[in-house]
């Protein structure tokens, strides 16, 4: 049955409109890959300049060889060696904040006072805080899309990233260090957590003397400073550093650290 030339040239439209479609769909695809590469690392980039001192473009491919052309989940905690020899963090004694499940009230806390550092205010942790990336095998590309989740697997390129900053950051404490922990979580102190995995056992007695642990409490709260992990972590502290324990509500912290506070008087 032979097609009449209408039904000929329509069927030949068609294809052609499926040919445009197709490379339209190609096309977008490859300036979204391209766009979500550059704004990753214009991200990195003008955070990085905010910065006085540092080569940022250096850092960016020192970073980037990181976890480049590797697959998602084999990127382990020292892959970032060179970057964080690159770009390493700068002590702050006295002012070291620790954290853990507690991030939004502690950063609220410490940009009002300024008188606390978190490792979210250094160089490298204000440049990646927030962000996501991962590389692929046989790929030159930085995705922020589809990376693994902080729990998918243990070597993904952003757990891992976070690993060694916080075991830089706490390497290099100094004088009374402080963390604020969560009341309304059980058990406040988790040997899971970054904190008592990373942070507590690299606390040098030689450089660190104190640990001071601010329990934010809410009306909620199921955990004080007598909860019996703190006691493990007590057992974690290298000989030498005292620990001492303050429930502190919420309430009072906000008040507190919204007053003006030149002099940084403790609010605990
Ligand atoms: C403690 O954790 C709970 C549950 O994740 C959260 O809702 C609360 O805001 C946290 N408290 C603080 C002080 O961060
Ligand atoms: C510690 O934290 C991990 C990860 O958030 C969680 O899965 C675990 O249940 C917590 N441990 C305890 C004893 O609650
Ligand atoms: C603390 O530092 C000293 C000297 O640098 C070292 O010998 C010691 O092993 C360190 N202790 C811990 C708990 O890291
Ligand atoms: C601390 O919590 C325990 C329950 O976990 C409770 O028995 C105790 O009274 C609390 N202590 C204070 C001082 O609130
Ligand atoms: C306190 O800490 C212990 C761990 O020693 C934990 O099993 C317990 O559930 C914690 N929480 C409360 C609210 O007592």
């Amino acid at each position: 049955m032979a097609l009449s030339k209408r039904k000929k040239r329509l069927i030949l439209l068609l294809y052609a409109l499926s040919a445009a479609l197709l490379t339209t769909i190609v096309v977008v695809l490859m300036v979204v890959l391209i766009n979500q590469q550059n704004d990753f690392r214009h991200t990195f980039i003008s955070r990085c300049e905010g910065f006085e001192g540092y080569d940022c473009k250096k850092l960016w491919k020192v970073f980037q060889q990181a976890y480049v052309g590797k697959s998602a989940c084999k990127v382990p905690v020292e892959a970032y060696d060179p970057l964080l020899a690159e770009a390493p963090i700068q002590p702050a004694c006295n002012r070291m904040m620790f954290w853990s499940r507690s991030k939004q009230v502690v950063h609220d806390f410490t940009e009002k006072t300024d008188c606390f550092i978190t490792l979210e205010d250094t160089l490298l942790g204000s440049v990646l805080d927030g962000l996501s990336w991962c590389g692929k095998e046989n790929s030159k590309e930085t995705f922020t899309n589809n990376c693994p989740g902080w729990d998918e697997c243990e070597n993904n390129p952003v757990r891992s990233f976070w690993k060694k900053a916080s075991a830089e950051y706490a390497h290099a404490a100094c004088g009374g260090v402080t963390a604020m922990l969560n009341g309304s979580i059980s058990p406040p102190y988790n040997s899971s957590s970054i904190f008592a995995s990373v942070e507590v056992p690299r606390l040098n007695s030689t450089r660190v003397n104190s640990l001071t642990v601010v329990l934010v409490t809410q009306e909620n709260s199921v955990s004080n400073c007598t909860n019996g992990s703190f006691e493990v972590l007590q057992k974690d502290l290298d000989e030498g550093i005292k620990y001492k324990c303050k429930e502190v509500a919420l309430s009072w912290l906000q008040k507190c650290g919204s007053k003006p506070n030149p002099t940084c008087g403790p609010c605990w």
